[in-house]
Formats: C-alpha cells, sequence, structure tokens
C-alpha cells in the first residue's frame, strides 16, 4: 500500500514511520510512504496556504489553491482513496482501519487551523475523524489512520492472524498477558497460565476479556451485555 500524506508541518511525520513495524513494513516493500508540503504548491509569493473565512470569525482557514494542486501532482490521475483529517469526518473503528486497507493508495490530507476551503471536498472522497475530541491539527489523526490501516495490509505484521485475534475484531477487550519472570516482586502470574492446560488457558482468558470489557467498555457487550452479566463476577 501506498500512502500520501498533505500537510502543512512535513515535520511531524518523521517519528512514527521511521521505527518499529511501519518502518520494517517499508523496507519489506509492503508500504511506501510519502509526505508533502502542501506550501511547496503555493503560488503566493510568502507561500501562504491558509487566509480568513468569509463571513468572518476567529482563526485561518486553508486554502483550496495550494491543496487542490498538490493533489493535482500528487495523484494526477485519482488512483489514491482521498482522506480529509476532520473531527467532523466519519468516526474510524476496526471495521473501517479493514475497508480502507483494500485500497492500494490512500491519500491523507491533514486539515488544521479552523478548517479546510470547502471546495476542496469537491477533490476528495471522505472525511476521518479519529475521535470526539479536537487535536491542533490532522497530522496526528493521518498517522493514526495509517498506523490502524497498515496492521491490515498483509505482510505489515509479522502474523497476518495476529490483526485478527485481539480486542475490537471479536467485540471484547484484550486478556491481560504475562512474561517472564513468573514472580515479579510479589506479584506472581496467575497459575492457570502456568499448567499447560490449554482448555482452561483459553477459558480463563475468555473470562478476564469480558471482566475487564465489563470494566472498561460496557457498551461493547451489546446485545451479549445481558448474558454475560454474572458471569466471571
Ligand atoms: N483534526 C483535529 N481533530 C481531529 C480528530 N479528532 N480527528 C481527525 N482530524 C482531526
Amino acid at each position: 500500500m501506498r500512502i500520501d500524506f498533505l500537510t502543512l508541518f512535513p515535520e511531524m511525520f518523521s517519528g512514527p514511520f521511521s521505527a518499529s513495524m511501519l518502518h520494517r513494513a517499508q523496507e519489506a516493500g509492503v508500504l511506501e510512504i510519502h509526505i508533502h508540503d502542501i506550501r511547496s504548491w503555493s503560488d503566493n509569493k510568502h507561500n501562504k496556504a491558509d487566509d480568513y473565512p468569509f463571513g468572518g470569525g476567529a482563526g485561518l482557514v486553508m486554502m483550496a489553491q495550494p491543496i487542490v494542486d498538490a493533489i493535482a501532482a500528487v495523484d494526477p490521475k485519482h488512483e489514491a482513496h482521498r482522506l480529509l483529517m476532520t473531527p467532523r469526518g466519519k468516526l474510524l473503528s476496526t471495521q473501517r482501519a479493514r475497508e480502507l486497507a483494500a485500497f492500494d493508495r490512500l491519500l491523507l490530507l491533514c486539515g488544521h487551523y479552523e478548517g479546510v476551503d470547502e471546495r476542496v471536498m469537491a477533490y476528495m472522497d471522505g472525511e476521518v475523524s479519529i475521535g470526539d475530541y479536537i487535536l491542533t491539527g490532522g497530522e496526528l489523526p493521518a498517522m493514526v489512520v495509517a498506523d490502524c490501516v497498515s496492521r491490515f495490509v498483509p505482510g505489515v505484521l509479522g502474523r497476518e492472524e495476529s490483526a485478527q485475534d485481539e480486542s475490537f475484531s471479536k467485540s471484547l477487550l484484550e486478556y491481560p498477558q504475562y512474561t517472564r519472570p513468573a514472580d515479579f516482586r510479589g506479584q506472581p502470574v496467575p497459575k492457570v497460565l502456568l499448567s499447560g492446560h490449554a482448555a482452561n488457558i483459553a477459558a480463563w482468558r475468555q473470562e478476564q476479556a469480558l471482566i475487564k470489557t465489563r470494566q472498561n467498555r460496557p457498551e461493547l457487550l451489546g446485545t451479549f451485555g445481558k448474558y454475560y452479566e454474572n458471569k466471571g463476577k
């Protein structure tokens, strides 16, 4: 998969793609990342990319011209699925990330200031929000989308199935995990995990996942909530 980011702050992107899984995925040739500075397409002599909103109001609005020219240069044949990062977008979810992973190319436009000139939307395919809170810009959300979507791209994770059996895929949160030592400063690992009894371990993990879900995200239990109500208490 190829992901192009259009941003006013390209320097923000240096970290996440130069370490860990997303770095390895690029080395392995399954992920291609391109960062573009919108300002370099500005036809204004001061590289201006934002201006005051028509109708008044606080803040600045990102201008259509540099963005639309950047899109035309980066994706001239409209091969990428183009998304604007904005808190007013459709919420990101596991399901949405899986759908986005099916595209060969994504173009993520990072909104900023008080928003983007609405006429840019004529060149986009959709809008994505990563949650019901406002960040200072779309850069972190775009990186979150890229990370989350990449996990569903074949070859990005070590084992292909590891994106499957995690929290949210089954509407339950993850069960607790432990590694060595078996006793950490007086806290022992639950005995069942040392038993080697696969069925008991699976049952314990299922019960713990239910407890964690009921504690932190009871709404995820949905219609099964009633059935699970007294289990694992
Ligand atoms: N830009 C600012 N806040 C955002 C959010 N929650 N999701 C996507 N883009 C944003």
